[in-house]
């Protein structure tokens, strides 16, 4: 057993008394960081992607549309048509120019029949799911020492 510094093996006064603060003080301190940890930085950012009553219709309209079988959205579906992710936002695109595919197809797209609210709805659709994000991922140059130079440029 170990020995106190006292010569006894009871521990001695002052040895419990700092036992018992240092235990306190780690309670203490495990509470405070649980506490922490379920109180911030927890509140979930409001989704710029939240549907509204227009992106809804569409979001139901481009699976009646079955757009998937052609379109992905971050890389997952159709292969026949090009990644839908940002094509609102990404530069040289945007609602207008793909509400004209929707509407009117290419020559490569069929020319699918939507109304033109349909076409609105589907465009707020797209809108809604370019909010939640860039794909493809953006350019991340690593520098030497092991860090992001550009985390947050737009997909080009
Ligand atoms: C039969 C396959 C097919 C279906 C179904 C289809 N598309 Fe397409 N879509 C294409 C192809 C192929 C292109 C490329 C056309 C081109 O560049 O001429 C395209 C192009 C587009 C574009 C322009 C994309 C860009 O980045 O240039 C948009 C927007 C689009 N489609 C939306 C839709 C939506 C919304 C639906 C469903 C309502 C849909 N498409 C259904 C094949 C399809």
């Amino acid at each position: 057993m170990e020995m106190e510094p006292n010569g006894s093996n009871e521990p001695s006064e002052v040895g419990v008394r700092q036992r018992r603060t240092v235990y306190f003080v780690l309670i203490g301190l495990f509470l405070l960081q649980t506490g922490l940890t379920y109180t911030v930085s927890t509140e979930a950012p409001t989704p710029a992607s939240e549907l509204n009553a227009s992106a809804q219709r569409g979001e139901a309209l481009y699976r009646k549309f079955n757009c998937t079988a052609c379109h992905q959205f971050y890389g997952l579906g159709g292969y026949m048509g090009p990644d839908l992710t940002n094509v609102t936002t990404v530069q040289g695109k945007g609602p207008e120019y793909a509400r004209a595919f929707i509407l009117h197809g290419s020559g490569r797209m069929p020319m699918l029949g939507a109304s033109e609210e349909q076409a609105d709805d589907l465009v707020a659709f797209l809108k809604a799911v370019a909010a939640t994000g860039t794909y493809p991922i953006r350019n991340l140059d690593l520098t030497p020492w092991g860090t992001y130079q550009e985390m947050h440029g737009d997909a080009k």
